[in-house]
């Protein structure tokens, strides 16, 4: 009986290691797309259901910005830097114009890095869309293939791979350069069963490729200098939330940009109130005011965000932050309250928050605030 026992857990162990060393010969592959309505998402779940249907490849299907279309909202987010940690990369889009979207052009274009690292050399690529009706499909996906050329990524294509068995009587996004789907072709349900089939097919064959070139190019990740974090990720790990912007009192902008730089002023406005008014000392804890300083500069990466147009990833460097705060004329530690404010910006942006700086006492602030930051901040 204990025999049986022993041979039985070698068996079980033996199996198990086969499966997980199959596991780990599986090239991994990255479905990483955008999308706004939920087409070209479609299309990854068939293409990442091609990839595994030999059983050679393992997808990952995320996509390259947060979306709140309810179909998105959970789908995980890819970051720039983990792109070289895959075998090969099946990247979708809808069509703009003849064109990649501004999501996935947005996306690419963070990945300067990658390119004069040559981190991407040599891994497979495949690309998918979604289009309208298909004007400008061909240029569309070509653009799509330019970009990834530059990165020197081996391109794999379809050719008329599936034409015999797809519908011939209503058109269908069988490009030769990767499957589109055509969704204002309403005749039927899109993408259409060809469409689906083609994109599984498109899988299938690029996880054979993906996996025999697996191990044949260095996967070189770029230097911490170069990486650029995703902010919104951060924010949300750190549970720090951004406030609405406040609005200006008079005639000028929350913001302006000025070339490459961003010139923002803030004070501890924070629900259409000022927190914690008045002056140190007389009114004010050193407490309140580091806690009205907290308010303000997050006022201020509120408004920054803005002003990238909600993408605080485009933020090259925090430049320089000056803390004003209404103090008595004998008070000398303005540098421990304005650490708030500091200690926040390399929370948020790391290296790339540290930044000069000043602080000054006054006797009054605008609207009784304790505290006042002006900010300066390069921006992609
Ligand atoms: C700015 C813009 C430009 C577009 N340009 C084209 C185009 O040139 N050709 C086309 O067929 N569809 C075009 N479309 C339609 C989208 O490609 C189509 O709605 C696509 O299915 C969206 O994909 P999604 O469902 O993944 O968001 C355009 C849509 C937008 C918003």
């Amino acid at each position: 009986m204990k025999n049986w026992y022993g041979i039985l857990t070698g068996l079980l162990i033996l199996i198990m290691t086969q499966a997980m060393t199959a596991q780990e010969h599986k090239a991994k592959v990255l479905v990483l797309f955008y999308s706004d309505n939920g087409g070209t998402y479609e299309l990854a779940k068939e293409i990442a259901a091609g990839i595994e249907s030999k059983r050679n490849g393992q997808a990952v299907i995320k996509q390259v910005k947060a979306s709140s279309y309810p179909k998105l909202k959970n789908i995980p987010v890819a970051t720039v830097e983990e792109l070289p940690s895959y075998d090969g990369i099946a990247f979708g889009s809808p069509v703009y114009f003849g064109n990649i979207s501004t999501g996935m052009s947005e996306f690419l274009s963070k990945t300067v890095g990658l390119w004069t690292n040559h981190s991407l050399e040599g891994m497979p690529a495949t690309v998918f869309m979604s289009a309208g009706s298909g004007a400008g499909k061909e240029l569309a996906i070509q653009s799509f293939w330019n970009s990834l050329a530059v990165h020197g990524m081996i391109l794999v294509s379809n050719g008329i791979r599936g034409f015999e068995k797809t519908d011939k009587n209503t058109p269908q996004g069988n490009t030769v350069l990767g499957v589109m789907s055509l969704t204002s072709i309403k005749n039927s349900e899109r993408p259409s069963e060809s469409e689906r089939y083609i994109a599984r097919l498109q899988g299938e064959n690029f996880a054979k490729v993906v996996s025999a070139l697996k191990g044949t190019f260095s996967k070189k990740e770029i230097p911490v200098s170069e990486k650029v974090t995703d902010i919104a990720s951060v924010l949300k790990q750190k549970q720090i939330v951004l406030p609405q912007v406040p609005k200006p009192a008079g005639n000028y902008r929350p913001f302006v940009r000025s070339g490459n730089l961003v010139f923002i002023n803030q004070i501890a406005l924070k629900e259409g109130k000022i927190l914690n008014p008045g002056k140190l000392g007389t009114d004010l804890s050193e407490e309140q005011v580091k806690e009205a300083t907290k308010v303000t500069m997050l006022n201020v990466l509120s408004v920054l965000n803005e002003a990238t147009g909600g993408d605080l990833s485009r933020v090259k460097r925090c430049v320089q932050l000056t803390g004003i705060f209404n103090t008595p004329d004998t008070y000398t530690q303005h540098a421990s309250l304005m650490n708030v404010a500091s200690d926040l910006a390399v929370e948020v942006f790391g290296e790339r928050g540290k930044h000069a700086r000043a602080t000054f006492g006054a006797s009054s602030i605008p609207v009784n605030s304790s505290v006042e930051i002006q900010a300066v901040f390069e921006v992609e």
